[in-house]
């Protein structure tokens, strides 16, 4: 079955459920790193994973992301981000960006909310010459999500991007609710906590009564108890290794997990098996 294809709140834009971030994974150089990067995309574009994450604050990312989507940049989403409190390296970032990726970013976020109003003011500006699709701002840290509430409330981001997993929920407080309410889309990042979850599995039988949902594995557990969610748009995992990619596409497909389903994910989450 091919990969789930979500309205993105109500953006007017088609997300698929999952995509791929690159922080860590894509931060290399040199020719053999690269094409293993590329290796990585061709992966998640040949599973329908065409919904991408960047950042400067990457290191080398966001280039390499843009040479790994050379020839096929229009068959992906890219989502990428401004890091700087500074107007001028604003634009600077924006400049670059808009080189490695065609002219032109799908979503482009505040990354850490940092100096969002002046740089809303620039993205804005980018919106109006059509070389961005939306508007989005990010934060990983609940203790900031009371801020990026008020973002929010301004009405100026099209989405949200937060993180969300079975440990990390503070997100179902206000952040959900209130993005729903607003019809914005939102990328949940950080569906492993950094790889905190996947380090350890629970045993095969564990995961037996998850089978039905086409579950095979631990990753894929978490990445469809994100995507059970309906207020939930696109999951992103980080992944430096091709056929993971291949794995974690897998759970971007329907059936979507029940309540009871989601409850035994978050127990497993938490060791109790
Ligand atoms: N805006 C922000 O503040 C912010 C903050 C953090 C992250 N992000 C975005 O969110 C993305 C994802 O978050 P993240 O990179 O922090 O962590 P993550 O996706 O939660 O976890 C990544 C880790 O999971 C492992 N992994 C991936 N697929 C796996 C699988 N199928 N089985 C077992 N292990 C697997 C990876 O190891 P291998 O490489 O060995 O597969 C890697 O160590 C980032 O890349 C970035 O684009 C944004």
């Amino acid at each position: 079955m091919p990969i789930a294809l979500r309205p993105f709140g109500a953006t007017g834009v088609t997300v698929p459920a999952v995509g791929m971030g690159t922080w860590q994974t894509f931060d290399v150089r040199g020719g053999a790193a690269e094409r293993h990067a590329r290796s990585i995309v061709d992966a998640a574009m040949d599973a329908g994973a065409t919904f991408f994450d960047s950042s400067p604050m990457y290191g080398e990312a966001e280039r390499v992301l843009g040479l790994a989507l050379e020839g096929r940049r229009d068959q992906a989403l890219v989502a990428t981000k401004i890091w700087t409190a500074s107007a001028r390296e604003g634009r600077i970032q924006a400049d670059r960006a808009l080189a490695f990726f065609g002219r032109r970013i799908d979503l482009y976020q505040v990354h850490n909310l940092v100096a969002w109003r002046e740089q809303l003011d620039m993205l804005d500006e980018l919106k109006a010459e059509g070389h961005v699709g939306l508007i989005g701002a990010t934060h990983y840290r609940a203790a900031a999500f009371g801020e990026l509430r008020r973002v929010i409330e301004t009405g100026r981001v099209d989405a949200i991007q937060i993180p969300y997993n079975p440990l990390e929920r503070d997100v179902e407080r206000d952040i959900l609710p209130l993005a729903a309410d607003r019809g914005l889309g939102v990328v949940v990042m950080r569906p492993f906590a950094e790889g905190a979850l996947t380090r350890r599995s629970p045993p095969a039988s564990a995961l037996e009564p998850l089978a039905p949902f086409g579950v095979r594995t631990w990753a894929q557990a978490l990445i469809k108890w994100i995507l059970s969610d309906p207020r939930c748009h696109v999951a992103i995992p980080a992944t430096s290794r091709p056929e993971r990619m291949t794995e974690n596409a897998e759970a971007g497909q329907p059936p979507w997990f029940d309540r009871e389903a989601r409850e035994l994910v978050a127990r497993l989450a938490r060791g109790q098996v």
